[in-house]
């Protein structure tokens, strides 16, 4: 073994919410080497608004309630397993992090067990636990701090999964890619969880970070593991739209407005002022995503804008500044007072609902593989995740996946590295030309495979990329261009999937099949054969 072989019980890639809660479980059980492709923190978790959803004012509200929430919204796709699952050991594991020390809002009065519940589109009860308007950073935080702490977990910053060691159809670890010295490195692992978090940086228009590239789920895929529900990718209703031309070249990602905006009476307006959700939901700006998200695209095309917007009139402002500290000082810096301006906004690619297919337990297909969070799939969203959904799903399967993978499945000792993983050779094109490519995906992306699909926009994404594969059959030589290769193949899984599915249901809607089909009431799966 040299400086570049590491070897270990349990390999975790990724460090947003479902691989430190799994890290910090699996450390109890063996040595842990926990990668992230950027700095520790850097992930879609931190950025996450919102909160946390957990039925812990009981009784007024309860797991039942939970349920029949996160099922409603899934439109009929849902794992009830999964679902009783996350509802049921959501609450154990959210009473845990405050044990932790996480600072979530608190309430004057004792309902709610004291905490400020916030409410957001299709609960039927305040369950969201907050920490101001950075949940997701308060909860990495909060369990990065622990894992400092009880000092188990070696953390491998900068390393961009590659590969996955393969031994006889078993995972063995992965091949990994420093970004700073460009060395690649193998680490051998007894169990391996891929946490890579999701892929909305396929689209133009997207809220997430830009590792959200679908790296974990294109590596897994290439080795053989099942993906399912591929054509699932939830848009996110009210995603700030400033400098649209600038936007569409450097495809930076937009700014989130939280929908517990909405919750607390934020309200949506078209470009002549008209307020709009009650032409197409009973629950107004308190619908599910994708209706909300759609009835924005049709307002925008009726009134030929690229943004409807968001009104926060009816809040009282000191609420404002004291319930949404950073939307406010964010907007404000983008010249926009919130308190009096309105907020132009629009839908972006905000959450991937499939994912390499897991068991409830995190297991794959692939013996000592394990997927938990954003790229993984158990089912638990169906097809349309509820909000506030995906930190609680981190916590919850991240933790379960390390408890079932401290089973032994492997034998570390006889394992033997597999030639046949990506061998990096020297990068082959300029960072324009890498960053001309992805632009090509997520345009492809978003006019063919986005809101609103047909057979016609899929086939013309699809074929675009076709033409770039042409040009990118090459080995990659860089993180850039593994990412490219990796968005690529999830962008061509995706693009499969959505016209495979000749039906709409939830967040996939298709003009040319626009009624729920119950023939289609199952999943899709795809394997590399
Ligand atoms: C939000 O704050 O609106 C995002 C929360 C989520 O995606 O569940």
């Amino acid at each position: 073994m040299n400086d570049k072989d590491y070897s270990c019980d349990f390999l975790i890639i990724g460090g947003g919410i479902a691989g430190l809660s799994a890290a910090l479980e699996a450390s109890k059980h063996g040595k842990v080497i926990l990668l992230t492709k950027g700095k520790i923190g850097e992930s879609a978790t931190e950025k996450a608004q919102g909160g946390i959803a957990a039925a812990i004012d009981q009784p007024r509200d309860s797991t039942e309630y939970h349920f029949e929430d996160t099922i409603a919204a899934g439109a009929g796709l849902c794992n009830e397993k999964a679902v009783r699952v996350l509802v049921t050991e959501g609450v154990d594991r959210a009473k845990e992090l405050i044990e932790m020390g996480a600072r979530f809002d608190r309430a004057e009065t004792e309902a709610g067990g004291g905490f400020a519940l916030a409410l957001e589109g299709a609960h039927k009860r305040r369950r969201i636990l907050h920490a101001g308007d950075e949940t997701g950073k308060e909860i990495e935080k909060t369990l990065g701090r622990r894992i400092v702490n009880e000092n188990k977990v070696t953390i491998h910053q900068g390393m961009m999964g590659i590969d996955l060691l393969m031994e006889d159809k078993k995972c063995a670890g992965a091949l990994a890619l420093d970004s700073l010295s460009g060395a690649v490195k193998s680490y051998r692992a007894r169990a391996t969880l891929i946490a890579t978090g999701g892929v909305c940086q396929l689209y133009l228009y997207t809220t997430n970070p830009a590792f959200a590239t679908g790296d974990g789920i294109a590596m897994a895929y290439r080795a053989g593991a099942a993906v399912t529900d591929m054509e699932f990718v939830q848009f996110h209703p009210t995603a700030l739209v400033q400098f649209k031309q600038f936007e569409d070249i450097v495809a930076l990602p937009r700014f989130l407005i939280s929908e517990a905006v909405r919750g607390e009476g934020g309200v949506l307006l078209n470009n002549k002022g008209e307020r709009f959700m009650e032409k197409y939901h009973v629950k107004l700006e308190l619908a599910p995503r994708d209706i909300v998200s759609r009835a924005i695209v049709q307002e925008m095309k009726a009134t030929d804008s690229d943004h409807v917007f968001l009104s926060l009139k009816g809040i009282d402002a000191e609420k404002i500044k004291h319930r949404f500290p950073m939307i406010y000082k964010t907007c404000l810096e983008r010249g926009l007072d919130i308190t009096k301006d309105n907020i132009p906004v629009a839908p972006a690619a905000h959450y991937f609902m499939g994912g390499i297919k897991t068991d409830i337990d995190g297991r794959t297909n692939l013996p000592g593989l394990y997927a938990a969070g954003e790229c993984a799939s158990t089912g638990v969203h169906g097809a349309n995740r509820l909000a506030s959904n995906s930190l609680l799903e981190g916590l919850v399967f991240g933790r379960r996946a390390a408890v079932a993978a401290k089973q032994p499945t492997t034998n570390n000792q006889q394992l033997t590295t597999n030639e046949s993983a990506t061998i990096l050779c020297k990068p082959r094109f300029k960072d324009f030309e890498i960053q001309r490519y992805k632009l090509i995906i997520k345009t492809a992306m978003w006019n063919g495979a986005g809101i609103i699909r047909s057979q016609e926009s899929l086939s013309s994404a699809s074929r675009k990329l076709e033409l770039i594969e042409k040009d990118l059959v090459y080995p990659a030589g860089s993180l850039d261009e593994l990412e490219l290769k990796n968005m690529l193949l999830t962008a061509k899984l995706i693009t499969r999937a959505a016209l495979d599915r000749q039906e709409s249901r939830g967040a996939h809607y298709r003009t040319d099949f626009p009624k729920q089909d119950d023939n289609w009431k199952r999943n899709l799966i795809y394997k590399n054969s």
